[in-house]
């Protein structure tokens, strides 16, 4: 059964609405951890648009779990992550316009400026893990040149409307699953995942984590957030038998 990593990202956009000190996404993690999370996730994004410097630093501190940074292969936060240390990095393709992150990182095109940030966190202990499209080719070249874990890309099956496109998209994540696994690589799925689209994803074998955000954060509107972390993980484990 796959663990939760609960991305906290969107508590910290809330905040940026009003641009002041609430809602903390400090408090979200321990919340979210206390409900059974298996680690935090955020997003410091070039922009600064959710999440902060200080928000990592703190959280760096205070979360107990799991801490995985996403972030783009740039110098910039290639330092930042090599002075924090979190336990992971994820690494993502970044767009200043973007909602929200659109596809996974084309690993075949820019191998050197990925290799380099690897490079950087293998000398400091921190695994790397590369969002990336179910395909072959990405597959490979992100075992290739050595990334520990690949986190595949479940945006495309999320977004599918018809439920022949939905069954197309799963295939594919399961193959590539399937693929990393056989690689050696360690496999994460996530990015649109909800609470009536995660059972055929959490179900198939092979897969680590699952990396959820925005579906959790917009329940805790309503429910709260450990009710809303709760039920998320009661659907990963049933949809495990
Ligand atoms: N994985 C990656 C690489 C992401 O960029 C995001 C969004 O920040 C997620 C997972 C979580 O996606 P969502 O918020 O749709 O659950």
């Amino acid at each position: 059964m796959p663990e939760l990593m609960v991305n906290i990202d969107h508590v910290a956009t809330l905040r940026e609405a009003r641009g002041i000190h609430y809602p903390d996404p400090v408090f979200a993690a321990g919340i979210a951890e206390m409900a059974g999370a298996s680690g935090i996730i955020i997003h410091l994004r070039e922009d600064r648009r959710h999440i902060k410097d200080r928000d990592l630093v703190i959280l760096r501190e205070v979360v107990r779990t799991k801490l995985n940074l996403e972030m783009a292969a740039t110098p910039e936060m290639t330092k930042i992550a090599s002075e924090i240390k979190p336990d992971m990095i994820t690494l993502v393709p970044e767009k200043r316009q973007e909602l929200t992150t659109e596809g996974g990182l084309d690993v075949v095109r820019f191998t050197a400026k990925i290799e380099k940030v690897i490079s950087a966190m293998r000398k400091k202990g921190i695994a790397v893990s590369l969002f990336i499209d179910p395909v072959e080719t990405q597959i490979k070249a992100a075992a290739r040149i050595g990334a520990n874990m690949i986190e595949v890309h479940t945006g495309t099956y999320s977004d599918a409307r018809t439920a022949k496109d939905r069954t197309a998209e799963l295939k594919k994540v399961v193959k590539a699953t399937r693929m990393g696994k056989e690689l050696g690589l360690g496999v994460n799925a996530g990015h649109g995942l909800h609470y009536h689209n995660v059972r055929e994803i959490a179900v198939i074998p092979g897969i680590d984590e699952l990396s959820i955000g925005h579906s959790i954060i917009a329940r805790a509107v309503f429910v709260g957030l450990d009710r809303a972390v709760r039920d998320m993980l009661e659907l990963i484990k049933t949809g495990n038998g």
